[in-house]
């Protein structure tokens, strides 16, 4: 692990920073599953250790509205960043104590934790940013650095961090599940045996043919339960819901799929299935809320939105833009387990 205070560079312990490098190609994507069937493991785990991400190709909700001026804002009731809205929904779900440490995995450049500690940082007192990547570890420090005296940056993997996590009151995962593992490829008749672990332990429901299930998500859902620490996670979910006011936006959507591979530069992510983590959630005794990533950006209201949807009416950039980012937030769901 690599650990930055305020004060300083400090090196603690780094099981990956041992080598120096993959083990087996840079951002290697995929590996066998081995002799059990042919069901194989997707990870991204190398490509964020060792490639430098480029965010901005991924389309990321987060970096869409990094900031009040960015070019979707328009779709917005009033000007506002991703970490804003945030912090107003963690505030109407009870989840934002005072005084309140918060840890957020994956931050990517920061963008979240910037809009949360510029519009609620009276609340928050102490910040850890677990990640990864080391170079947006030193982008989150860059862009965080007026609170540098708050926060706390280690790098490490969350499903080897999380157990050794303490005297934090809520966790913030948004859009890094699709990133954790996922066994794909499985054929329901002969799965592997973690699969059938997992899908025993939670009866979760399956496909006649083979599917991918997130294991990565699933097993990070079970160590943040076992934590008793609430936690936001949000992700490109494969069983989206919309929200009622909004019901033009189902259109051609498969509301109860299985998670779908999405191609990006030297790795690719999966669609979650987010009724196997409610389910999860629940077993452990914990409460498990979902709902549309929709419910907690505020939208403009009216017809605009729905006939620039419904018409593909993009006769300017404006609606481009707008048509753009529905057809891709649609898709989005949040889980809130506490
Ligand atoms: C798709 S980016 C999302 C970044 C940011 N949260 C956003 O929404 O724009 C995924 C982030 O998760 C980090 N990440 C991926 N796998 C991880 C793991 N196993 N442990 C810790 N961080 C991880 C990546 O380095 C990156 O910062």
């Amino acid at each position: 692990m690599i650990l930055y205070t305020d004060q300083d560079f400090m090196y603690r312990f780094d099981p990956m920073a041992i080598h120096d490098g993959p083990k087996s190609g840079e951002g290697s994507v995929t590996s066998s599953r081995g002799a059990d069937g042919a069901a194989r493991l997707s990870t991204t785990a190398d490509y964020h250790r060792f490639t430098p991400v480029d965010l901005m190709s991924e389309f990321t909700i987060c970096e869409s509205f990094s900031g009040p001026g960015s070019p979707y804002g328009i779709i917005l009731e009033k000007p506002s960043s991703y970490g804003a809205m945030v912090g107003d929904f963690l505030v109407r779900m009870g989840l934002l104590k005072d005084r309140a440490t918060v840890c957020e995995v994956g931050g990517g450049y920061g963008s979240l934790m910037h809009g949360l500690l510029g519009s609620h940082e009276n609340r928050i007192e102490r910040v850890y940013m677990i990640d990864l990547s080391l170079s947006l570890l030193k982008r989150q420090r860059d862009r965080l650095s007026p609170w540098k005296s708050r926060i706390t940056s280690i790098r490490g993997d969350i499903h080897e961090l999380l157990g050794a996590v303490a005297g934090v009151d809520l966790f913030i995962v948004n859009e890094v599940m699709g990133d954790l593992d996922t066994l794909t490829g499985i054929d329901p008749s002969h799965m592997p045996p973690e699969a059938e672990e997992l899908i025993r332990a939670y009866d979760l429901d399956i496909p006649a043919v083979p599917f991918n299930l997130n294991i990565g998500a699933i097993r990070l859902v079970e160590a943040l339960c076992r934590t008793g620490i609430p936690a936001l996670l949000t992700e490109h979910s494969s069983d989206p819901v919309i929200p009622d006011d909004m019901a033009y936006l189902a259109r051609d959507l498969d509301l109860d799929a299985y998670p779908r591979e999405i191609k990006l530069f030297r790795h690719s992510e999966y669609t979650i299935r987010f009724s196997h983590l409610v389910k999860v959630a629940r077993a452990h005794g914990r409460t498990a809320r979902t709902g549309a990533l929709l419910d907690l950006i505020p939208v403009r209201k009216g017809k605009n939105l729905e006939t620039i949807f419904r018409l593909r009416a993009c006769d300017t950039e404006d609606h481009e833009i707008i048509y753009e980012l529905l057809d891709h937030i649609r898709e989005y769901r949040w889980l809130v387990i506490s």
